[in-house]
């Protein structure tokens, strides 16, 4: 048996390629082959020098061309072939990215591999719309969800402590669970005026956001049409954003005045 390659499972964060580190775009010009998502926006692609070998595993939502198990055994087998394999994943790789079922899969195979992390969805969105998570005498924690569950289960969270007005919430994949998440949220007493930020493509050249009520989101993020992917901040420290300085365009200033 040849010498096993090395697979590195690679954040390339929200979308900007300036906010990739300087570790993955190192990786991106010295792997020789690519694995990527959906997720990774085509001017990161554009990075990745020719004659790479790319594979593109993107799964659409509520559709996975690519069943898991399969993407996991093109890892190993690129790996045992002697590759460098860069597989690269939207935002970090350990944060609703399924990096730590294909850490285990690697290691499961005895195939070396190293995890570089990268920038997420919410730490690009908050820079990039100017919410701070957290901040002092607003929001003391924050919390990271999946608005979208396995097969469609249902969302079962603990919402009494969802509902508690000191924690940011930031919710991945829930653009098409929001009604259900906005009504839980009041039924166990989150105040339906809490503000919203709703992000589409955080961070790309066509980053759209709005700003609504808890109880009214929904209809405005169906109003607005936003793309995928979209994240939602959900919390008191988004009113923040409007006093920090950041320009609103107009379909902002619409749902800040709804908001208000
Ligand atoms: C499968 S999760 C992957 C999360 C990723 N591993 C991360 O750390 O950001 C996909 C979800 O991430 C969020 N997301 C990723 N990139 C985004 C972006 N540029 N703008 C808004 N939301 C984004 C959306 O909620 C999307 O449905």
């Amino acid at each position: 048996m040849g010498v096993a390659g090395k697979v590195y499972l690679v954040g390339a964060g929200p979308g900007d390629p300036d906010l990739l580190t300087l570790k993955a775009h190192a990786l991106l010009q010295t792997g020789d082959a690519l694995v990527y998502d959906r997720l990774v926006s085509e001017e990161i692609l554009e990075l990745v020098p020719p004659g790479v070998t790319r594979i593109d595993v993107g799964k659409q939502p509520h559709h996975h061309p690519i069943p898991q198990e399969e993407i996991n055994e093109t890892l190993i087998s690129l790996a045992k072939a002697g590759r460098t394999v860069v597989r690269l994943k939207g935002g970090d790789p350990l944060m609703f990215g399924r990096g730590g079922e294909e850490a285990l899969a690697l290691q499961g195979a005895s195939i070396p591999f190293e995890v570089v992390p990268g920038i997420t969805a919410a730490q690009g969105t908050a820079a990039s719309s100017m919410v701070p998570l957290t901040h002092r005498g607003v929001a003391n924690s924050v919390r990271y969800l999946t608005g979208h569950c396995r097969a469609d289960a249902e969302l079962a969270f603990d919402w009494e402590g969802l509902a508690n007005p000191d924690t940011t919430l930031v919710v991945y994949m829930g653009l098409s669970n929001i009604r259900e998440i906005s009504t839980q949220l009041i039924g166990h007493g989150r105040a339906a005026c809490t503000p919203v930020m709703a992000v589409s493509r955080a961070t790309r050249s066509d980053e759209q956001r709005l700003i609504a009520m808890l109880g009214s989101v929904t209809d405005a993020v169906e109003d607005a049409g936003l793309q995928s992917p979209v994240l939602f901040i959900i919390g008191e420290v988004v009113s923040l954003s409007k006093h920090i300085g950041i320009p609103f365009d107009a379909m902002q200033i619409n749902h800040m005045a709804a908001a208000e």
